[in-house]
């Protein structure tokens, strides 16, 4: 949040010194959002690691399933529930990506940087978000902890794999930053 405070901060302060009105610019929603949603990638990625490391533990040492394992798995789903609406928000009104691929989706598909913004993101983190959801609902379902702690070993791994391949990591040719200042 410190970058969207600073920006409100400081171009609020420059207004006023020129008795300017403060003009609001839709491209500060683009720019705050994408902020928040490149910081919440990390938020998904650790509480989905904690809850899968925990299952995976859970299962090997014949533990119970415990509160713990139930609050991981709620902080995983309310994150990625989370990112999906910022992400929702970037695809259908703020990205410029989408918003040039919608204008001429075929034409969109041959380039693979707007291919990847409209349609192979977006497709990975649902199959990502499918995922864990089905896990959730199914270990709450099961019967037994074993039970349980395997559903969830399963299943968050896989959202996990779907997501941690989906995102725009430095390297790739839709290389975006770890972290935006
Ligand atoms: C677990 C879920 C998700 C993760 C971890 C994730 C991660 C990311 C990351 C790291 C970026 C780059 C941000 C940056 O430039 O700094 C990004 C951009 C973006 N994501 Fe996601 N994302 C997720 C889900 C979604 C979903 C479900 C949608 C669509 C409904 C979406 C739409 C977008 C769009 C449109 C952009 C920005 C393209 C632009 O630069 O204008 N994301 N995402």
């Amino acid at each position: 949040m410190w970058p969207f405070i600073a920006f409100m901060t400081s171009a609020r302060v420059a207004a006023e010194a020129s008795h300017a009105h403060f003009v609001y610019h839709p491209r500060m929603l683009y720019s705050s959002s994408l902020w928040l949603h490149s910081l919440l990638r990390w938020a998904v990625l650790l509480t989905g690691a904690v809850a899968w490391f925990r299952s995976i533990g859970g299962a090997t040492a014949k533990r119970p399933w415990t509160s713990k394992d139930e609050l991981w798995g709620l902080l995983f789903i309310g994150t990625l529930d989370t990112e999906i609406l910022v992400g929702l928000a970037l695809y259908i009104f703020l990205s410029p990506f989408t918003k040039i691929a919608f204008q001429d989706f075929a034409g969109a598909m041959a380039n693979a940087s707007l291919r990847f913004w409209a349609v192979e993101h977006i497709a990975g983190m649902i199959i990502g978000i499918a995922l864990a959801h089905i896990g959730r609902v199914k270990a709450r379902k099961a019967a037994t902890d074993a039970r349980r702690h395997r559903l969830v070993t399963i299943f968050f791994g896989l959202a996990l794999v779907a997501i941690i391949v989906s995102i725009p990591w430095p390297g790739l040719p839709v290389a975006r930053p770890l972290v935006r200042f």
